[in-house]
């Protein structure tokens, strides 16, 4: 059992239904699930599910923040949650699980002041000591927080911890530019792509790319290798890559081999598409669909479109 510390500054109380909606009509259902939300909390709760020692840092205000902090404990992580005046955004999913399809009302974020940016920041220092691991995910809340990743970046640095980001937009793009770069970030095609192109992602030693069920490019320090994830049904693909990158993790802390670490990784990802609910997925159903992971080494010195194939990595 390892001990991983996630990182969500913009914690959302999620309210997910299983539902097709139809939109000017009343929508009736049996039960609306309340749902911690938020990246870094969907890889944290896939990391409780394996066992793993869970302390779960975020930003939380007002009755919807004490909701998220019940939820945390109730999966089983640590809630090191920093009071906010404002209160944890809300949000709205309804997944179809017949037809597929999902529909989301989100809060975009919440206020967060100078003080309790200050605050999450010395929090997690004061919780870094016994960490393996310290994963930073999703956006900001506020515009505030500019900084905050840089300054958590240069925080694990100085304490010897490392740090993956998985983050875009302008909080990527601050993670990227600063003198600690993360030690990993995973990346969507979106997030990596044209409108992103700007960033500085190479800077990182290791770089996923995932695309959905699309080929996944990874480059690592000891080498670069294509995935191809299983082929499932797709139900709802929304945490897909905060599965992926908890999955990893396990895997990494676990020992396993770089090939059956992204076999692992993929699966994981493909295993949440396939239901209805977010980050969810047991370890038996990721154990099932690795075996139909493909994992190829390639010859490509980074994640641009690659054109040659090599062989299956060691
Ligand atoms: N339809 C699918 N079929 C099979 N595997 C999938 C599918 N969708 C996602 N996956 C798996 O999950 C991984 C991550 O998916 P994706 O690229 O959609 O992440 P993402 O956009 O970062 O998701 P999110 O940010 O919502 O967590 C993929 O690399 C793949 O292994
Ligand atoms: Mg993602």
């Amino acid at each position: 059992m390892s001990t991983i510390l996630t990182i969500t500054a913009n914690t959302l109380l999620d309210h997910v239904v299983d539902l097709g909606l139809t939109l000017g009509a009343v929508n009736r259902v049996a039960r609306i699930e309340p749902t911690a939300g938020g990246k870094g909390l969907n890889v944290g709760r896939v990391l409780a599910r394996h066992g793993h020692r869970v302390i779960a840092v975020g930003f939380a205000g007002g009755p919807s923040g004490d909701q998220l902090a019940d939820l945390e404990s109730a999966e089983d992580m640590e809630p090191a949650l920093v009071p906010t005046a404002a209160r944890t955004r809300i949000g709205f999913m309804a997944v179809d699980g017949q037809q597929g399809g999902t529909t989301t009302i989100l809060e975009g974020g919440f206020a967060v002041t100078a003080a309790e940016i200050g605050a999450l920041v010395q929090r997690v220092r004061g919780l870094l000591a016994p960490v393996d691991l310290v994963i930073i995910g999703g956006s900001v809340p506020d515009a505030s927080c500019r900084g905050l990743y840089r300054t958590l970046l240069d925080v694990c640095h100085h304490a010897g911890k490392p740090c993956w980001v998985d983050s875009y937009g302008p909080a990527m793009e601050e993670a990227l530019d600063g003198i600690h770069p993360p030690g990993l970030a995973k990346p969507n095609r979106q997030e990596y792509g044209e409108k992103a192109a700007h960033l500085r992602w190479q800077i990182c030693p290791e770089l996923h790319l995932t695309d959905g069920g699309k080929e996944i490019r990874v480059r690592h320090p000891k080498g670069r290798w294509r995935v191809t994830p299983p082929t499932v049904k797709e139900v709802n693909p929304i945490g897909s890559g905060d599965c992926y990158l908890a999955a990893l993790a396990h895997a990494r802390l676990s020992g396993m081999a770089m090939t059956d670490q992204l076999r692992y990784a993929a699966a994981a990802g493909a295993a949440n598409a396939a239901r209805a609910d977010v980050a969810r997925i047991a370890p038996h159903e990721i154990a099932a669909l690795a075996e139909r992971v493909l994992v190829e080494t390639s010859e490509e010195d980074d994640v641009k479109p690659a054109r040659r194939r090599g062989s299956e990595g060691k």
